[in-house]
């Protein structure tokens, strides 16, 4: 029988009631689309780092596929698919089917349909905002996924509404996020740091996918969808060389979101010592502990 990993110890739900704010970042699509995914980097970073240094055997793709419940031949809509990383591993266990990928940023949409290219399997590329599918037929998918995006969407309601219309009866709709105090590590070093150099009180925030984490988002699908279900999935990410980390940190966390948005208070010397501070609270604990870990909390509402 599949073993299921459980990362959580009370030292680290303590760690967490400590450390991350109630108060979390908020950012728009359109600061999605110019700002964090106008390339394919922060993705890039992610998804290597994500797969390169996690310990749990079962992969977040083989969660997704244990929800999914493939039979072959379904027709699928990925909202907010990016760079298709995801679309390009599921897609074998639905070959017969079809795949319409929807992103607002042209540039990962872009990259989505280049590492789709040449399947058998018809794609579908559209640009555009998960609340507005008026260009897709009602009754139309057998599976929506929305991934790691729906914090960007601006109108909730609206984007839930439309899955509903577009989705098959006795179709399937697999939302994934997080829940807040997933990657807490990686927000206890940040935090520490950001306090050390007394920085602006404003930075001291949760990740953006508060908006609709796993803790909160069950009751604004059930407004919409007869049956919610929360499946988890937790994963340890341990690194013995702080680099990977930091980059995972910089380029793929823009700072813990400190330097998601210009903000003239904030130097390119501030951001230097920020990662300084960083890196050497990672090298303190690889040197105690063998590895820094990274612990997430993160899984799937599945609606139908
Ligand atoms: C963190 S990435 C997740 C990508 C992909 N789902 C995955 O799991 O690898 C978030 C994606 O949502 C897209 N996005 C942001 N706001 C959106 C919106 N309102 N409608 C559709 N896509 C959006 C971004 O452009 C980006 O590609």
């Amino acid at each position: 029988m599949e073993k299921t990993m459980d990362f959580r110890t009370p030292a680290l739900d303590a760690l967490a009631h400590e450390v991350i704010p109630e108060q979390h970042f908020e950012f728009s699509a359109a600061t999605a689309r110019d700002r964090f995914f106008n390339d394919t980097r922060m993705l890039d970073v992610k998804q290597w780092v994500h797969n390169a240094f996690r310990t749990n055997p079962k992969s977040m793709l083989d969660h997704m596929l244990g929800n999914l419940a493939f039979t072959g031949s379904e027709d699928l809509l990925d909202l907010g698919c990016g760079n298709g990383f995801v679309l390009e591993h599921l897609r074998p266990h639905f070959a017969d089917g079809s795949i319409t990928g929807l992103d607002i940023a042209p540039a990962v949409l872009a990259a989505a349909a280049e590492r789709l290219n040449g399947t058998a399997t018809p794609c579908r590329w559209i640009e555009g905002s998960a609340d507005d599918l008026s260009l897709l037929d009602t009754d139309a998918f057998d599976r929506v996924m929305a991934n790691y995006m729906i914090h960007y969407v601006p109108d909730l309601d609206r984007c839930f509404a439309e899955v509903r219309r577009v989705l098959r009866p006795g179709g399937l709709f697999q939302l994934t996020t997080d829940r807040t105090d997933s990657m807490l590590e990686m927000y206890d070093v940040h935090f520490t740091a950001l306090k050390a150099m007394a920085a602006p009180e404003d930075l001291f925030k949760a990740t953006p996918k508060g908006r609709l984490s796993l803790a909160n988002g069950a009751p604004q699908l059930r407004k919409h969808f007869q049956h919610v279900e929360t499946v988890t999935w937790q994963d340890q990410l341990r690194f013995t060389d702080p680099a990977p980390f930091m980059r995972f940190y910089q380029v793929g966390h823009n700072h813990c979101c400190a330097s998601s948005e210009p903000d003239e208070r904030l130097s390119d010397d501030f951001f230097t010592e920020l990662r300084d501070r960083v890196n050497a609270q990672v090298e303190r604990a690889i040197k105690t502990n063998g590895y820094f870990a990274v612990t997430k909390y993160t899984g799937s509402f599945l609606c139908r």
